[in-house]
This record gives structure tokens, C-alpha cells and sequence, in this order.
């Protein structure tokens, strides 16, 4: 229980995601990765904004991505509400993405 609204309503703690970088059309394969996300931390409580700048490619909308689950994770842990993000399946996941 939090009723005075102590706790982050959002943690964010060593996100990282990255993504391949492919070669081939039938036979791909990786030949790098580009660090999209690469150990991103941060809180967020009531009644606070967080801006995120940064110039373009360094990952702004893939971290709004992988907050959302749009995008899964490479490692990192997020809490929404104190709950954990990454664990949530079917209608608790659509919950989640309507108020995140
Ligand atoms: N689906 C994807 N597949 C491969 N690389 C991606 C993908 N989405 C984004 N990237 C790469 O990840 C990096 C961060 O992109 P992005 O999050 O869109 O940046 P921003 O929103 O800050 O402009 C860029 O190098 C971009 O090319
Ligand atoms: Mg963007």
C-alpha cells in the first residue's frame, strides 16, 4: 500500500535494447547490433515530467517502445506502479499499454 503516492509510479532501472543488424536475405545473419537503448535509468513520480531530448536516432522512441512492450527487451527492469512490466501477459498487458 502507497496511499500518499510515495513511490515511483514508474522505475526504470538498466534498460537496454538493442537490435540486430542482418545481412543476407535468405540465409541473414547478424553482423552487429545497434545499441538503441543501452542502460537507461530513471524514476518517475506523482506529479512530475520527465522530458527525454536528445538528438535524432539516440533512442528516444525505442525507449517509449519498450516501456510500452511494442518492442521486448534485450535486459533491464521496469516497474509501473511497482509492478513489473516485462511480466505481464493478455489483458493485463492491454491494461497496462492503455495507462502507461
Ligand atoms: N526496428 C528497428 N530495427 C533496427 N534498428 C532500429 C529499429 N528502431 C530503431 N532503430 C535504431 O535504433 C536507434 C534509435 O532509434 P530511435 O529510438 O528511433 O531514435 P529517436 O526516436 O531518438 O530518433 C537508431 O540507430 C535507429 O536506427
Ligand atoms: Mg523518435
Amino acid at each position: 500500500m502507497d496511499p500518499y503516492g510515495t513511490e515511483p509510479i514508474l522505475q526504470v532501472d538498466d534498460l537496454v535494447k538493442r537490435f540486430p543488424v542482418q545481412l543476407g536475405v535468405v540465409f541473414k545473419r547478424t553482423v552487429g547490433h545497434v545499441r538503441a537503448v543501452d542502460g537507461v535509468s530513471f524514476d518517475l513520480r506523482r506529479g512530475e515530467t520527465l522530458g527525454i531530448v536528445g538528438e535524432s536516432g539516440c533512442g528516444k522512441s525505442t525507449l517509449a517502445q519498450v516501456l510500452m512492450r511494442l518492442e521486448p527487451p534485450t535486459s533491464g527492469r521496469v516497474r509501473f506502479h511497482g509492478e513489473d512490466v516485462f511480466a505481464k501477459r493478455g489483458r493485463s498487458l492491454q491494461a497496462l499499454r492503455r495507462s502507461i
